[in-house]
């Protein structure tokens, strides 16, 4: 049984006080869906805070990136074992920023998910096709390449714990959400990839979460479709109102 994931990607905002009362904030929410596992995933130099924050909660804490050397020369960079020291237990990973405004290419990312497993970290591995590969016909071709190259190497027993957000990048931060049918198709779609790729029993295990655009009023029709297994939510996570609802909305199409 997939239990639903519901997580907030801060991106590159707040201050460190902001951080601590948006955590504070999302408690009463994320104590009321047992149902739900609500996570955070502020930037990195909150975290030890936000961590001390959420002592005592069950609310999971995240990085939006990491890289995959364990230590070393690697001026401005973050391990993984540094992460799981300040209290993380996912990593966001090949999120759409990093492939296309840094350039962060499949191999790379492939090395960072494997480095977090091995640093007991769950990486959420973003995939998802921009608007103009969505239009030429190709989102099957592209989220089959970030699925089958994100997961190269890992054994089943590794895969069945990963997340993955399928994020249309036409939809991040625009406004637009992908419909329920267009969601549902891809996430469909993946599901039958980690099948073959593993097996059924491994693909069942996988969340498959959906990112772009979730907010409190379209959230439950998202939520509801069977294969959608929670939400990556970026603008709309970094208010307690409208997360504490994402959150609400998120127990009620699971209940
Ligand atoms: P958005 O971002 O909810 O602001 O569209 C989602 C994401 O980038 O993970």
């Amino acid at each position: 049984m997939r239990k639903m994931f519901i997580c907030g990607n801060w991106k590159m905002n707040t201050t460190a006080a902001e951080a601590v009362r948006l955590l504070d904030g999302l408690k009463p929410a994320a104590a009321a869906a047992p149902a739900v596992e609500v996570g955070a995933c502020p930037p990195f130099v909150y975290l030890a805070g936000a961590s001390a924050a959420l002592k005592g909660s069950a609310i999971a804490l995240g990085a939006q990136n990491m890289y995959f050397e364990a230590s070393g020369a690697f001026t401005g960079e973050i391990s993984a074992s540094m992460l799981t020291d300040v209290g993380c237990k996912y990593v966001i990973l090949g999120h759409s920023e990093r492939r296309h405004v840094f350039g962060e290419g499949d191999e790379l990312i492939n090395k960072k998910v494997r480095a977090a497993f091995a640093a007991g970290l769950i990486p959420i591995l973003c995939v998802g096709e921009l608007l103009e590969e969505r239009e030429s016909g190709n989102t099957e071709a592209v989220v089959k390449r970030h699925v089958t190259e994100g997961l190269r190497g890992l054994a089943a027993s590794d895969a069945a714990r990963i997340v993955i957000a399928y994020e249309p990048v036409w939809a991040i931060g625009t406004g637009k959400t992908a419909t329920p049918e267009q969601a549902n198709d891809v996430h469909v779609f993946i599901r039958g990839l980690l099948a073959e790729l593993y097996d059924v029993e491994t693909a069942s295990a996988i969340r498959i979460q959906y990112g772009g655009s979730v907010k409190p009023d379209n959230t439950f029709d998202l939520m509801s479709l069977p294969e959608v297994d929670g939400a990556l939510v970026g603008g709309a996570s970094l208010k307690v109102d409208s997360f504490s609802q994402i959150i609400k909305e998120a127990a009620r199409a699971c209940s």
